[in-house]
């Protein structure tokens, strides 16, 4: 099934789309892309391993999300090879302003459940824009071998938002998840207004 077709019950749009031109001027600096690329799926890869250990009572989570963390670690040595093919170097990891903006919006307190939620809502908006932006990556790049690379990526992170959100209304009551899911995607489309479009960071 097309990943369109397979989540569009269950995609919740994002309220801002990504700004085109960012993908022109993604594409001229593409060393410092895909090294800030190869970082977010560390990050991914890691702040699933953080969730399992923390949330390591939650059976079904710590199931789910370590496929999700060998998925994500796939995708960093998927990364790692184009970073090598092309003569470039991995080099050090950059602030993530797009992360550090998401995480001021995690509420702190109630239940272990509460907490969680608020954790699995904001992964689950983080791969939604990933989606996103490997969709207009995908359809708009113009190196042929990258198109394939980021149409896989975006349906691997569509399957990512799928778990997260599932998750988020298999702990909670579905309507305050979906309640709190709204405040978390008007958050972040204001998150993603105030971000200075860049030619060297993914988000
Ligand atoms: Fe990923
Ligand atoms: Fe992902």
């Amino acid at each position: 099934m097309h990943w369109e077709e397979s989540t569009k019950n269950k995609m919740l749009h994002l309220q801002l789309p990504t700004d085109p031109r960012w993908v022109n001027i993604a594409e001229m600096n593409l060393e410092e892309i895909l090294v800030d690329h190869a970082y977010c799926e560390q990050k991914a890869a890691s702040s699933c391993i953080s969730l399992i250990v923390n949330f390591h009572e939650f059976d079904e989570l710590v199931e789910i999300l370590t496929t999700v963390v060998a998925e994500e670690w796939s995708h960093f040595e998927r990364v790692l090879d184009q970073i090598k093919k092309r003569g470039y170097k991995l080099g050090k990891p950059r602030k993530d302003e797009y992360v550090i903006k998401l995480s001021e919006f995690v509420k702190k307190g109630g239940s272990r459940e509460d907490q969680l939620v608020e954790h699995l809502l904001m992964n689950a908006l983080i791969e939604a824009r990933s989606c996103e932006r490997f969709k207009l990556l995908s359809k708009n790049i113009l190196a042929e071998e990258l198109k394939k690379f980021y149409y896989e990526l975006m349906v691997s992170e569509a399957g990512h938002y799928v778990n997260f959100i599932e998750l988020a209304r298999k702990y909670k009551n579905e309507e305050k998840v979906n309640t709190r899911w709204k405040e978390w995607l008007a958050y972040e489309a204001e998150v993603i207004r105030n971000l200075e479009i860049r030619d060297d960071r993914m988000h």
